[in-house]
């Protein structure tokens, strides 16, 4: 049996090894203190599938009606958030969720605000492309022409090849595989605070910003309790952990949850699981703003007045023990969000490989729907 499997491996390693020949490898933008995240082995990373999944999240082709693309909801300038309470699908129809951002989004053992089971970046692709609550792209029945109108666009007919030598055709395979790869590309660890904590360097942070760090790792605040860790959330994996860390917390935001949205109880059925969401990361947190899985706290400062009171709703019984409340001046509030903005890595808010790739008039984004800008 261990040698069947050991021959399996040799085998899948040499396939792997015989596709890197023919695409460019790829190469993580990655320090030496951060690890890559983990990438399952019948996905490795190449810059083909990488630049084609790029291609795909900017197109709003992939939406039945070719106004809603992956990038209509996840805008870089934000950290691939939007600025919306919720979500906006296709034809204006409101889900009940916030747009997350997607920082370092290869590193989430699990995905989306509350589902245990949502493990892989490939298969998440599938739920905005069709899914039907909340409608957020449309496509369901509109496979065929999508994929036909993939298949004539010049720069995709040399891009599948190039990036699945294998397995040439645009289809779900291939453009779940590359979306998935273009993801874990996006990679945030160049803001002040890790300059200041990583690499030595002590003027990237302010005065106001390094008390602030102070409190966030103090016990009278527990920030760090939940959101811990070089993502700043107890949520992670990483190509060298052998196993992955989750957390699902009650923060207290609701004395009755929603039934929209009622949390981790909805997929486990357990009590306990009420108003549990996975911890966010708070990397470019100060540009990801309205918070919260609902987006219903408006700013950072209201976040911590959340957080002060005990929860909004500080009864809820399922609420986490490490929300007690707490009293802060308003010199202390400031600090701390002057360290919340020192997580804010403009390198990866501006970073050119990460950016729409297709020219402005092209049918992938010419009637493409966009938040608003500003914020
Ligand atoms: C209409 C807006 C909208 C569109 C379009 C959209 N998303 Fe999202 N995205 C959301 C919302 C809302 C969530 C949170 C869903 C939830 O928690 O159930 C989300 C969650 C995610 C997550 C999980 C992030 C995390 O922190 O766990 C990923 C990954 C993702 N989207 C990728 C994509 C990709 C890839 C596309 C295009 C194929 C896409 N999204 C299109 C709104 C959108
Ligand atoms: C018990 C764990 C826990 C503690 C302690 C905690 N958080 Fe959170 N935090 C969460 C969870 C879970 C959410 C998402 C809750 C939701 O959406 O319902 C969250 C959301 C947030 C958000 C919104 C992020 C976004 O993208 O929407 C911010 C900002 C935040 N927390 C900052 C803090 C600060 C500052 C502290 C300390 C004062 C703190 N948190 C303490 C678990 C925690």
């Amino acid at each position: 049996m261990l040698r069947r499997l050991v021959t399996i491996g040799a085998a899948a390693f040499l396939i792997a090894g015989a596709a890197m020949a023919e695409t460019p490898a790829y190469e993580w933008p990655l320090p030496t203190w951060m690890p890559p995240p983990p990438v399952p082995a019948d996905n490795p990373m190449s810059a083909a599938k990488v630049d084609l999944g790029r291609h795909l999240f900017h197109d709003a082709r992939l939406s039945r009606d070719g106004t809603v693309a992956c990038v209509s909801c996840h805008v870089q300038a934000r950290a691939f958030s939007d600025g919306r309470t919720v979500a906006v699908g296709i034809h204006g129809t409101t889900g009940a969720k916030n747009a997350p951002g997607l920082a370092n989004v290869g590193y989430l053992p699990v995905l989306t605000w509350a589902n245990p089971h949502m493990r892989s970046l490939e298969f998440q692709a599938l739920i905005p492309i069709f899914g039907e609550n909340p409608d957020e792209m449309g496509s369901t029945g509109q496979e065929a022409t999508i994929l036909a109108t993939l298949a004539a666009d010049p720069y995709y007919a040399a891009a599948f090849p190039r990036a699945f030598p294998d397995h040439p055709a645009p289809d779900l395979f291939t453009i779940t595989r590359a979306l998935a790869a273009f993801q874990r590309s996006l990679i945030s660890v160049t803001s002040p605070y890790d300059a200041f904590k990583r690499q030595g360097d002590k003027t990237a942070l302010s005065e106001a910003a390094r008390r602030g760090e102070q409190l966030f790792f103090d016990h009278r605040f527990e920030c760090y309790h939940c959101h811990s860790g070089v993502h700043f959330t107890d949520t992670l994996q990483t190509a060298r952990m052998p196993e992955a860390e989750v957390g699902f917390h009650n923060t207290g935001l609701y004395r009755d949850y929603p039934a929209a949205v009622p949390g981790l109880i909805e997929l486990t059925g357990r009590p306990q699981d009420a108003g549990r969401f996975r911890t966010p990361s708070l990397r470019n947190v100060a540009v990801t703003a309205p918070y919260m899985h609902d987006g219903s706290i408006p700013d950072l400062r209201a976040v911590i007045a959340h957080y002060a009171a005990g929860g909004r709703a500080p009864d809820h019984p399922q609420k986490d023990g490490m929300i007690q409340g707490f009293v802060a001046t308003e010199a202390e509030i400031a600090d701390l969000i002057a360290f919340l903005e020192s997580l804010t890595d403009q390198n990866f808010l501006t970073d050119p490989r990460l950016s729409d790739p297709w020219p402005e008039s092209h049918p992938a984004r010419a009637r493409r729907m966009m938040p608003p800008a500003g914020g």
